[in-house]
């Protein structure tokens, strides 16, 4: 009763990207070489073993997606298979037991149908964030991999991750920091990389920046991305994104390169340099939190050069938007076959 009126209090249209507690979390063990049954929790603490690897060796991955509420009051799921892959990567990467695909659909389905009063209706921009966890929970002292794995699927409404939401915001080029090296584990969403992009992050909101655009950390050159999201600028009716090691491989920007095509651009995946932000027409950062974002401007924290994109978003932004929300939420036909519709719910 108590979470029905929580529930029913919720301000949809104002909801920030952050932790909003549900009714129930689904986990599940790897033990002695295999997984064993999902659990259902009403609880938002996991007990962790002091010794676990995720705690001292970052033995960590997570996955972020999103359940939709559609126009036609279906609840749809965007290219899960795809987090599925990237999560099997991850794992693969820092050595921990992989989620196979068949239960990671599985975990992450049950958790959006049993929290499903929390999925936000059509039309108030909010959605239904789920966040699949991996992580060593067995101990070790030395540093190797864990024996034990938990994986476990929490799901919270949410607003996009930049609060101006599709409107330009403006963004900060760092030299100083490096999120991710060129043979690290930029390409996969392990926790380190995020707790390495927090102190440039923080900065950057401070001095009144929406995100921290990172350089490869080789040259100090190229661009890479932009913290939480890939990038893409616009220019000569071409949509190009960065090519980089150490990168992670965005499913919404893999996404829109393909509605780039559908609608008419050419697509170029290629480094990029900061001396070419001048040319571009327009530029966003894309992902599955941040939507799209359209960039104002662009500000070398190293010299105080300013790339400046206009404080309206530009036409391209505004029809890749326009296609890739309307495919999730049901308005735009998934030509695709992008979507699942969660039935039941
Ligand atoms: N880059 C980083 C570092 C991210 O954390 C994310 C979010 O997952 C993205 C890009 C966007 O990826 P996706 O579109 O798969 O959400
Ligand atoms: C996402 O876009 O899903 C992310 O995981 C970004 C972030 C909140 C780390």
């Amino acid at each position: 009763m108590l979470t029905q009126e929580k529930t029913m209090n919720i301000e949809w249209g104002t909801l920030p990207f952050a932790y909003f507690p549900t009714d129930f979390n689904v986990r599940v063990t790897y033990k002695n070489g295999k997984w064993l049954e999902p659990e259902v929790s009403d609880s938002e603490y996991i007990p962790i073993h002091m010794a676990a690897t995720a705690l001292h060796y970052g033995q960590e991955a997570f996955e972020g997606l999103k359940a939709y509420r559609g126009i036609d009051g279906k609840v749809r799921l965007f290219r899960w298979q795809e987090n599925a892959k990237r999560m099997r990567r991850s794992a693969e990467g820092i050595m921990m037991a992989e989620v196979p695909e068949e239960l990671f659909g599985e975990v992450i389905k049950k958790a959006v149908k049993l929290n499903a009063k929390y999925i936000p209706p059509y039309g108030t921009g909010a959605t239904l964030y789920v966040r699949p966890l991996l992580f060593g929970s067995g101990p070790q002292v030395g540093v190797k991999p864990a024996m034990e794995y938990t994986f476990m699927v929490f799901v919270s409404p949410v607003g996009p991750y930049f609060k101006e939401g599709f409107k330009p915001v403006p963004i900060e080029i760092v030299h100083d920091y490096d999120r991710a090296a060129p043979l690290g584990t930029g390409h996969i969403k392990v926790g380190g990389n995020y707790a390495a992009s927090m102190r440039p992050a923080d900065r950057a909101h401070k001095e009144g920046f929406a995100s921290v655009l990172f350089l490869d950390a080789l040259e100090k050159k190229y661009i890479d991305e932009a913290g939480p999201a890939n990038f893409y600028g616009i220019k000569d009716n071409t949509y190009i994104t960065p090519q980089s090691k150490s990168i992670l491989p965005s499913i919404t920007n893999m996404s829109l390169e393909q509605i780039a095509k559908d609608i008419g651009l050419k697509v170029e995946r290629r480094q990029v340099s900061v001396d070419e932000l001048e040319t571009f027409e327009e530029a966003g950062a894309c992902g599955t939190a941040a939507i799209i974002s359209p960039i104002k401007k662009i500000v070398d924290r190293s010299n105080g050069k300013v790339y400046e994109y206009g404080d309206v978003a530009g036409p391209v932004s505004t029809k890749l938007y326009e296609q890739l929300r309307g495919i999730q939420e049901g308005t735009v036909e998934d030509t695709h076959g992008w979507t699942e519709v969660i039935e039941g719910i």
